[in-house]
């Protein structure tokens, strides 16, 4: 097993990404500049037509408590029933980890592009974003969730036909990272053969 933070070749670096709990994340987050170069990694990924149907929302940790009031807000509204422990999970989601980036998948429905595709791209954006996260020596962390399929959550960072893809949390592990099963070659590849 390649341990998490062996980032000695290019290969170990995508043989040792694995996700870190949001919650569990401290600073250091990324700095600008870091944060740019991670950017500008995810948004190289292949893309059919060039419709670059992708777009990243950071928001920054003054803005953190605004965004965590706005979600509490909004779930209220769409879960009058909401108990105590419920809207401080919802609370909470926003103030995880240094750095917090949304992807966005705008897609283009004039395009010839299938939509399939379109999404594929913004998929391949946010897996790259993660990776790049990795090789500048953070964790990082997929999530979505009830925020991540609120039409009025999406409104708060994105334009009308957008959805969001995924919030993007980064940072520092506090712990150490966890490993998980994943999928035995065996079971997830074959050799295709015209017999
Ligand atoms: C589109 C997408 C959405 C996800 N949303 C959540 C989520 O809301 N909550 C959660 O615990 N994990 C979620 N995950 C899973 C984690 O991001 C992560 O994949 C998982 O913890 C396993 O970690 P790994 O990256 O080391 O395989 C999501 C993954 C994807 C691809």
């Amino acid at each position: 097993m390649t341990a998490f933070n062996d980032r000695t070749t290019p290969m170990s670096l995508l043989l040792s990404r694995r996700s870190g709990k949001a919650r569990d994340m401290i600073a250091p987050g990324p700095d600008d500049a870091q944060l740019q170069r991670i950017l500008t990694a995810a948004a190289r990924v292949p893309d059919h037509g060039k419709l670059a149907p992708w777009r990243f929302v950071i928001v920054p940790e003054s803005e953190r408590d605004a965004l965590s009031g706005a979600l509490d807000a909004i779930y209220v509204t769409e879960k009058p029933e909401a108990g105590r422990i419920e809207r401080e999970a919802i609370r909470d989601f926003a103030r995880q980890a240094p750095t917090l980036v949304v992807t966005l998948f705008r897609p283009k429905p004039e395009s010839h592009i299938p939509l399939a595709e379109q999404a594929a791209s913004a998929a391949a954006a946010t897996m790259t974003l993660a990776h790049a996260a990795h090789a500048e020596g953070f964790a990082s962390c997929w999530l979505t969730g009830w925020a991540a399929y609120s039409e009025s959550v999406t409104r708060l960072f994105g334009e009308p036909g957008d959805s969001i893809v995924g919030f993007m949390f980064l940072g520092t592990p506090a712990k150490p990272l966890e490993e998980r099963p994943r999928p035995a070659l065996e079971d997830i590849v074959s050799v295709w053969s015209a017999a």
